[in-house]
C-alpha cells in the first residue's frame, strides 16, 4: 500500500492569531519534498501542527496519514504513528543524557503498545545500534553521555536531531531548517547523511533557504510557502533554485494576496503594542 501524509485546507492559529491559511499537501512515502518561502511565513508553523503542538490550534481542515485522522492524535501518538519533525530550534534537557533520551524514545515507537514502565530495548542490543549510528553520522561517541542539547553548538543540535531520525525511522520525517547554522561542510555531512538514512523509503519535508541541503536529497517537489499558504509547487529541484539565486519578489508579485497576509502577519498583534 502507497502510505500518504494528507494535508487538506489547514487554518492554524497561534494564541489565536491566525498563522495558516488554508495550506494542501500531499506526500507519498519515499518522496522528497522542499518546502521554501519568507521568514515567517508559516513553514514552521505548519510543522508544528502536523506534530501536534498544543500552542498551534488547528481551526479548520484535515490531517491525515493513509486513513487515520491525526488531529484526534496525541503527539506522542503521532510520533508512534510514524511522524518525526526535527526542530529548528530544538530545546534543551538538562539531566537527560542523549542515550538515555534515544533509549525512551526509540523503543516507545517500536512498541506502540507499550505501557509505561515496561521494559525499554535491551541496553546491550541498543548500545550496539546507536554506536553504529554515530559512527554513520561521524558523531563523536561522547555525545551520548551529553545531556540532551544542553551546551550544544548550533551545529551539534543539528546532529543530534539526525541521530534521532536515524533512530527512529519514522515514515514522514520534517527537517525544519536543518542546515541552518551549519558551515558548508557540515551541511553537505548533513545532505548526505539524511540521503542515507531516508532512503527510498521515507516521506522527507525538507524546509530549507539553500539548495545545498537538497544536494543529495533531490526534491520530487519545491513548495513555496508565503503568508501562510502554499502558493506555488514545482517539480524538481528547479524552483528552489531559482528562488535560491533571485529571491522571493517574483513569487510576491504573482501572488499579491499572500504577500498581504505576509505583511500583516509580521506586524506585532494590539496587545503586544500594548504590553
Ligand atoms: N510559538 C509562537 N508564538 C507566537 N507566534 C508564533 C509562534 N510560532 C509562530 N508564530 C508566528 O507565526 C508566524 C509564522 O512563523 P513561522 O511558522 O515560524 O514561520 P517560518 O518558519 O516560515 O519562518 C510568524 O508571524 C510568527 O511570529
Ligand atoms: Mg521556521
Amino acid at each position: 500500500m502507497t502510505e500518504t501524509l494528507r494535508i487538506t485546507n489547514l487554518h492554524v492559529s497561534v494564541e489565536g492569531k491566525p498563522i495558516l491559511h488554508g495550506v494542501n499537501l500531499k506526500m507519498t512515502r519515499g518522496e522528497t519534498h522542499a518546502l521554501m518561502g519568507p521568514n515567517g511565513s508559516g513553514k514552521s508553523t505548519l510543522g508544528m501542527a502536523i506534530m501536534g503542538h498544543p500552542k498551534y490550534e488547528v481551526t479548520q481542515g484535515a490531517i491525515t496519514l493513509n486513513d487515520a485522522n491525526i488531529l484526534e492524535m496525541a503527539p506522542n501518538e503521532r510520533a508512534r504513528a510514524g511522524l518525526f519533525m526535527a526542530f529548528q530550534r530544538p530545546v534543551a534537557i538538562p539531566g537527560v543524557k542523549m542515550a538515555d533520551f534515544l533509549r525512551h524514545a526509540t523503543t516507545n515507537v517500536r512498541n506502540p503498545e507499550r505501557k509505561e514502565g515496561e521494559d525499554l530495548i535491551p541496553m546491550r542490543e541498543f548500545r550496539k545500534e546507536l554506536r553504529s549510528r554515530m559512527e554513520q553520522l561521524s558523531i563523536d561517541p561522547e555525545f551520548a553521555r551529553r545531556y540532551v542539547n544542553d551546551g550544544f553548538s548550533g551545529g551539534e543540535m543539528k546532529r543530534a536531531e539526525i541521530l534521532q531520525l536515524a533512530m527512529l525511522q519514522p515514515k514522514f520525517a520534517i527537517l525544519d531548517e536543518t542546515d541552518s547554522g551549519l558551515d558548508a561542510d557540515a551541511v553537505r555531512l548533513a545532505s548526505l547523511s539524511i540521503a542515507d538514512i531516508g532512503g527510498a523509503d521515507m516521506g522527507l519535508l525538507i524546509i530549507t533557504h539553500h539548495d545545498k541541503l537538497l544536494e543529495h536529497n533531490h526534491p520530487d517537489y519545491t513548495h513555496v510557502m508565503l503568508g501562510g499558504r502554499i502558493v506555488e509547487t514545482g517539480n524538481g529541484v528547479e524552483l528552489a533554485k531559482e528562488l535560491h539565486d533571485h529571491g522571493y519578489d517574483r513569487i510576491r508579485g504573482a501572488y499579491p494576496d499572500a504577500a498581504a497576509n505576509h505583511e500583516a502577519m509580521e506586524k506585532p498583534n494590539q496587545t503586544e503594542i500594548a504590553s
